[in-house]
């Protein structure tokens, strides 16, 4: 009979790991199978701490760069067991060429991580992320992560530096591109949306992708909206208006999170204790793991908090970090501080534990090739359906800012149309920034989607008139020409996609190069036209506001661009976006946004000469466009609000009319006004929202309910406190166009 001794023993182990472990469970993640937590503890026993430290080291593939390059051999670390993770890397026939290093190559066998910056689609490219939340759709949203996670993990990537949620009240910041705009509720809905398309039911499934959402913390509040610059405000307002979105992304359970590069009142977000353990992981019981930001450690030495980049290590992995994207100071430094006693094994191993309970909840452990299915490559990728909901997404992203005389839709019987404007046919700009691995080629200009739309029955004609940045007008002759020849116009203008995204901060927000004169001539024309913007923020739009009868925001809209635009143009879609940043009239209102305070000498615009009030001499504080802002080929009206109480909960019920001659969906917006507190409250705060399809002619009612918790807010000593009182009940199409009743809650 064969000896039972083996089994007896592996069971005794295994019983000694588990229980061994249970100090480490402290921080295990809850869903880490035994079998993988017995997995885990057996490798923590038998890796060397040069072993250990490789884990906490994330390098860039040589694929592609998106920081200064620090030429790491990554494959050679790879094989000597010093890196954790590639990041850039993906196919499946190179992520299986480079995971085979690990796998076969080194002592450990310990499979990497593959992360790449999926941030709006992997191949089949989304609107970007300030578009999509245009749309207000949270299922929509939710359905395009979904599918960028399928694309994405069909090409040997199992790890997403996504979502960005830093709120941004500051359009100068070309990084508004990546988030969901300047409010922290809707950003908190919209970053929960994001990490469940990422990440599934089941991060072992080999479609989903763990999340990691970032910039960790208040990246977006950079002084001056420019990037990477320090970041300083009361604690009450970092708690109210930039953490709540990572918390719901942690809420929601995303596997990983960034650390930003700016500093918060003086302390680098990557070596900010208080913020790392104490906030994320002790107060919002993150169980995740903490990557930085590209060199985000090595930077602390010009930030000033550090000696070298062996101090930065000691503060970034005592601070909380557990992987160093790209820097190599904990692969080079974290030996020595053991030795040194500047920080801990234990320190060490609750950050390379944090490492491979990612890999366990992957399933690398079971299938290290899991994402290396060629299948999948070959048949998931740009199908129909994932394109449909591209240019779906694209329709609902658009926001309709003017249409005078009903310029649009595009009338049935116009005879000949002339696209104008260095946007028009610029395949690459309409990718955006952060593109993944999008494919240019691929992308649907307006001048192809408007092609596309006619199919030939109407002659379409096309001069780019200028380029986008400089001050050449040769083109402006033929351009002005093809417009008097035609019935109808559209020009085409804006931003070129590295005019937004990281490192693209702007002083001034005008269309760039002659853009304006160009449109400004054409205008002049008299014909009919629309102006479609291609853009990755909120650009100052007054002078076009006063000439165009017709201005369409279309943001960047990935690779079904032109189609989705051509859908709205003629009225094939009725448009339905919504800003959720404010448009100011110039930069020098800046920050403008829509919950602000009322201050102890609000402007009355019924007194408009009251000079010792809070104002400009050359400007009025409204924004071209509020927050919440959107035209439709309908309209609608606002009526019979009502706020009732039932116990601790205030009912709210309104209708909505559609009055045009056409169906269409409307976001419907609740804003609330705590009109006295122990501190100051805004004019107004969105509190819920509802996208429905109101048919033409047709009357809907709706309804919000509101709880004591909706209305809480952080009072100084950083806790949320509901107070009694008066509250102004706001609801309507946009932030400034509302129908209001109070209520008083005691
Ligand atoms: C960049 C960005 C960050 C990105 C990372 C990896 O510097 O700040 O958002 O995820 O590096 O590309």
């Amino acid at each position: 009979m064969k000896s039972s001794k083996p089994k007896i023993l592996f069971l005794l182990v295994a019983i000694l790991i588990l229980c061994h472990s249970v100090e480490a469970q402290k921080n295990t993640r809850q869903n880490i199978s035994p079998a993988d937590q017995i997995k885990i503890e057996t490798l923590m026993r038998q890796m060397t701490i040069e072993e250990k430290i490789g884990q906490l080291s994330l390098f860039a593939s040589g694929w592609d760069n998106t920081g200064p390059s620090m030429n790491n051999d990554y494959k050679k670390l790879i094989k000597e067991g010093n890196a954790g993770a590639v990041l850039n890397a993906f196919s499946v026939d190179y992520v299986r060429e480079v995971q085979k290093l690990a796998v076969e190559g080194s002592r450990m066998k310990i499979p990497l991580l593959f992360g790449y910056d999926v941030i709006h689609g992997f191949r089949t490219i989304f609107p970007i992320p300030l578009g999509q939340a245009c749309t207000w759709n949270l299922k929509l949203i939710e359905e395009a992560e979904r599918v960028a996670a399928i694309e994405a993990t069909a090409a040997g990537i199992n790890w997403t530096f996504a979502p960005m949620v830093d709120i941004a009240r500051d359009p100068r910041w070309g990084r508004v591109m990546e988030a969901a705009g300047e409010d922290a509720w809707l950003g908190g809905k919209i970053a929960a949306a994001r990490v469940r398309g990422f990440q599934g039911n089941d991060l072992k499934s080999e479609n989903t992708l763990m999340a990691c959402v970032k910039h960790f913390a208040a990246y977006g509040a950079a002084m001056a909206g420019r990037d990477y610059n320090p970041v300083d405000m009361s604690p009450v307002s970092l708690y109210e208006w930039y953490l709540p979105p990572y918390k719901a992304a942690v809420d929601a359970g995303a596997g990983s999170l960034m650390t930003s590069f700016n500093e918060i009142a003086g302390i680098p977000s990557t070596c900010n204790a208080w913020l790392l353990t104490d906030l994320l992981r002790k107060e919002w019981g993150f169980k995740g793991f903490i990557v930085t930001d590209w060199t985000a450690i090595n930077e602390m030495v010009n930030h000033g908090v550090a000696e070298d980049n062996k101090d930065a290590a000691r503060l970034a992995i005592n601070a909380g970090v557990d992987m160093d994207m790209e820097g190599s100071t904990f692969l080079n430094y974290l030996g020595e501080l053991l030795n040194e006693k500047k920080v801990s094994q234990a320190r060490i191993d609750e950050a390379v534990r944090s490492v491979l309970e990612a890999k366990a909840l992957l399933g690398l452990f079971e299938d290290p090739y899991r994402y290396c299915n060629k299948t999948r490559q070959e048949t998931e990728i740009m199908t129909p359906e994932k394109l449909a909901l591209a240019r779906k997404m694209v329709t609902e992203s658009c926001v309709l800012l003017k249409n005078d005389k009903q310029t649009l839709p595009i009338p049935a019987g116009v005879g000949s149309i002339a696209v104008i404007g260095p946007l028009a046919d610029s395949k690459g700009d309409m990718l955006g920034g952060w593109s993944a691995a999008g494919e240019w080629e691929k992308c649907i200009t307006l001048l192809e989607g408007i092609r596309n739309k006619v199919n030939g029955k109407i002659p379409v004609v096309f001069e780019k008139g200028c380029n986008v940045n400089d001050a050449d007008k040769s083109g402006f002759e033929k351009a002005l020409d093809v417009a008097n020849h035609a019935d109808y116009v559209i020009l085409a203008l804006g931003e070129d996609r590295e005019m937004s995204g990281e490192a693209a901060s702007r002083s001034g927000l005008n269309l760039p190069g002659v853009q304006e004169e160009l449109a400004e001539m054409i205008i002049n024309t008299g014909k009919p036209i629309v102006v479609v913007l291609f853009n990755g923020r909120p650009l100052t739009l007054t002078r076009l506001n006063e000439i165009a009868p017709a201005i369409l925001e279309s943001w960047f809209g990935g690779t079904q661009a032109g189609n989705g635009i051509a859908d709205i143009l003629f009225g094939d879609i009725n448009p339905s976006g919504k800003l959720t940043m404010t448009f100011p009239k110039n930069v020098g209102q800046i920050p403008l946004f829509y919950n602000s305070k009322n201050t102890g000498r609000p402007f009355n615009p019924e007194k408009p000469d009251e000079k010792y009030v809070s104002r400009y001499l050359d400007v009025d504080n409204d924004p071209l466009y509020p927050f919440g802002y959107g035209l439709s080929y309908t309209s609608f009206t606002y009526s019979g609000l009502e706020a009732t109480l039932s116990g601790d909960t205030v009912n709210i019920r309104a209708h909505v009319t559609n009055t045009g001659d056409r169906d269409g969906e409307e976001v419907v917006q609740l804003y609330v006004h705590d009109k006295i507190g122990a501190i100051t409250r805004p004019v107004k705060e969105l509190k819920g929202f509802q996208k429905i399809l109101v048919p033409k002619g047709k009357t809907r009612t709706i309804t919000f309910i509101l709880t004591r918790d909706d209305l809480a807010f952080y009072h100084p000593d950083l806790k949320k406190y509901w107070e009694p009182g008066e509250f102004i009940i706001q609801i309507g199409s946009n932030s400034k166009e509302t129908i209001s009743t109070s209520i008083f809650l005691n």
